[in-house]
């Protein structure tokens, strides 16, 4: 299950008697290298304490919608953007209702209505209940309006609590977490060998001293995690960050603007996709001295030479992949990022607008619009984990298109 590593799962349980095995499934997603969050309803406390839960999963179990202390710590609307995924087990048919109707009448029901994050649900039931037609309407209406975003885990067959037998029993935790690490593969780039460049460049001015941003390389990494779990080969060309290294990626560890293009220019010929999210240095020192520069007089002058454009060239390449860039705008980010398409001769170009504390250059998350040839799409402030899911699902799917 080394899908789930570093995912964040929101885990929802809702009142049945099933809920005892949520314990279990906790010990297991950690265990998997998942980070869990548990909601749990007024019904499941009913079964199983949040002390257990808290214990299992390292992390304070939520369940007041109207909590002052949670709501100023993560409060709802965080936990709704925090999750990769939320799963919901187990789920009582009285909760699928509730889902089904749009209500957010306790804390599961107003996050899973904040989240733009997957929903899998885990039923667990009486088979009379799991066969009546209204939890079969309430399950088809859902399936409708989410689409691919829904996922049913079971249920299984069997001996149930209440001495029925039939359809309604909750899956085991082991065969929970393999379905939802499953989700976490998509196969969209299946085959395909994609190029991510990503966090700074430092430019020596000399040994001891450079000119660089702030790119923690955040929003590299996550894309190309999402690349992985689409089922591509992903080479990663990494300026110097504080991330761990990704399993299962290639990763090629860079300085200058100059050691990017000549590890970029290396994969071409077996490049399919090339994304190119790392802040690279416009302009370096023309010189780097030789020794430390001695402090002398109140000013210095700094000459500056402009760096090669790494993805302007991979796109003009005669080896030329499916390109895509991204704008690092503060002002004007609409402009900009179309001249930037044109110019740099891409297939897309990603525009975030860096002037905001909350999105793009070291934080959590990122707000983006997506440009191309075929229009644009809005990407609103979501974690860089999600949204890099959303945005390889979208270059995947033009690729397709091509
Ligand atoms: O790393 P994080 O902290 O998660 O932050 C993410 C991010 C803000 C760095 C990322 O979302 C982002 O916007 N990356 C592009 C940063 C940038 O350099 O943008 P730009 O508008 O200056 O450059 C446009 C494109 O040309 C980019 O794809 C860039 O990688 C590329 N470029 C720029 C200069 C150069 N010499 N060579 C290039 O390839």
């Amino acid at each position: 299950m080394l899908q789930l590593a570093n995912k964040r799962i929101l885990l929802g349980i809702s009142g049945g008697i099933a809920a005892y095995k949520s314990a279990e499934l906790v010990r297991t997603l950690t265990k998997a290298g998942a980070t869990v969050r548990v909601i749990m309803t007024a019904g499941a406390m009913e079964f199983i304490t949040p002390l257990t839960l808290q214990a299992l999963s390292g992390n304070p179990v939520h369940h007041a919608l109207l909590d002052e202390t949670a709501e100023a710590g993560m409060g709802h609307i965080e936990l709704a953007r925090w999750a990769d995924t939320i799963l919901i087990a187990p789920a009582s048919a009285d909760l699928i209702a509730r889902l089904a109707a749009g209500m957010g009448d306790d804390l599961l029901t107003t996050v899973c209505l904040a989240s733009s994050a997957p929903l899998c649900l885990a039923p667990a039931m009486n088979q009379q209940m799991w066969a009546a037609a209204t939890t079969k309407n309430n399950l088809s209406t859902l399936a409708r309006l989410r689409g691919d975003a829904l996922a049913l885990f079971g249920p299984g067959s069997g001996a149930q609590a209440c001495g029925d037998i039939g359809l309604g029993r909750m899956l085991e935790p082991e065969a929970i977490a393999q379905q939802l690490a499953d989700r976490f593969v998509s196969g969209t780039l299946a085959g395909k060998q994609v190029v991510i460049t990503a966090g700074p460049t430092r430019e020596a001015l000399d040994p001891v001293r450079y000119i660089s941003n702030h790119s923690s390389g955040k929003m590299g990494y996550a894309l190309a995690q999402a690349a992985l779990e689409a089922g591509a080969q992903v080479t990663l060309i990494s300026g110097p960050v504080s991330l761990p290294v990704p399993e299962r990626i290639t990763l090629v560890p860079v300085t200058s603007a100059a050691d990017m293009l000549t590890a970029s220019l290396a994969t071409l010929g077996q490049c399919d996709v090339f994304i190119a999210s790392a802040a690279v240095a416009d302009y370096r020192p023309a010189a780097v001295a030789e020794q430390k520069i001695k402090k002398a007089g109140d000013e210095i002058q700094l000459t500056l030479v402009k760096n090669p454009d790494i993805i302007a060239t991979v796109a003009h390449h005669p080896q030329r992949p499916f390109s895509v860039g991204f704008a690092a705008e503060t002002h004007d980010v609409d402009s900009y990022a179309r001249d930037k398409l044109e110019r740099k001769n891409l297939d897309m170009i990603i525009a975030n607008d860096v002037s905001r504390q909350d999105i793009g250059f070291g934080a959590e998350n990122n707000a983006v619009t997506l440009y191309s040839r075929h229009g644009t799409t809005e990407f609103d402030v979501m974690n860089k984990t999600l949204l890099a899911r959303q945005l390889i699902a979208a270059i995947a799917q033009q690729l397709k298109a091509q």
